[in-house]
């Protein structure tokens, strides 16, 4: 069994690249789960109805999320509404939408669940850890393998997640930072892993928006707009290989879609 896995969506270029490509490329290559993180695909910052609609049509079973998704209060009622697109488990009750949902692939149950870190990205955030035990434990019985996005920003609070989660989920995969990590590998207990999957948008500026600007933006300190970048959009991922026995990850690939 394949899944596979796509990084932050960063704009509207992003969003066409999934809606022109991830079918054809879903059925080449014999993918029977995708999840993307789509917490900015909206526009520069923050996720919309829009574009999880064009999403979901796309090809994607689930949209996780991030620090963003919440942005934009329009979006509030939409994410009520669609238990297979996620925002952070550790923002509480409070907060709209869901950090975990029950998708099905090939008749097997995919728990998938999407937490942050705190660390260098919103150290008022609790950490995950309880959440998603908690969230494991409620569920049980009603999944057959979990899979999740780490949402964060520093390596070291990944991998420390991934390894206090290793072999209880079985996939877990990083986003936010938007640059594709080399680290792929099996953790001791037989989760597959990656640091970060990288983006979907466009190539050739930084982290996917006009490099120009983020300079003038950092030099300034000004709040100054992002612009997306010019080059041709690309989406980076991992594919997941699971054997179908005990849903051990026996193969991961790096993979771009163009
Ligand atoms: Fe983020």
């Amino acid at each position: 069994m394949k899944i596979l896995c796509i990084g932050d969506v960063t704009s509207a270029g992003g969003v066409r690249l999934l809606s022109d490509k991830l079918w054809k490329f879903r059925r080449e290559r014999g993918i029977d789960l995708c999840i993307v993180n789509a917490e900015n695909a909206g526009f520069v910052t923050g996720a919309s109805a829009e574009a999880a609609e064009q999403l979901f049509k796309a090809g994607a079973d689930v949209l996780t999320g991030g620090n963003h998704t919440l942005r934009n209060k329009a979006v509030y009622s939409y994410i009520d509404s669609r238990p297979y697109m996620l925002r952070p488990i550790n923002f509480t009750e409070e907060a709209p939408g869901a950090g975990y949902c029950i998708a099905d692939m090939c008749g097997y149950r995919v728990m998938v669940i999407n937490a942050m870190g705190n660390v260098h990205i919103d150290p008022t955030l609790d950490a995950p850890y309880g959440y998603i035990e908690r969230a494991l434990r409620r569920e049980e019985g009603r999944y057959d393998l979990a899979v999740m996005d780490i949402h964060a920003e520093a390596t070291g609070e990944k991998l420390a997640i991934a390894h206090a989660f290793d072999g209880k989920i079985k996939v877990i995969f990083g986003t936010h930072t938007h640059v594709p990590t080399a680290d792929l590998q099996i953790l001791p207990r037989g989760t597959g892993y990656v640091t970060d999957l990288g983006m979907c948008g466009e190539s050739g500026g930084i982290l996917g928006m006009n490099a120009e600007g983020v300079v003038k933006r950092m030099k300034s300190h000004l709040p100054l707009k992002f612009e997306a970048a010019a080059g041709d959009p690309v989406a980076d991922g991992v594919i997941f290989e699971l054997r179908s026995s005990d849903f051990a990850v026996t193969a991961m690939e790096r993979v771009k879609i163009k």
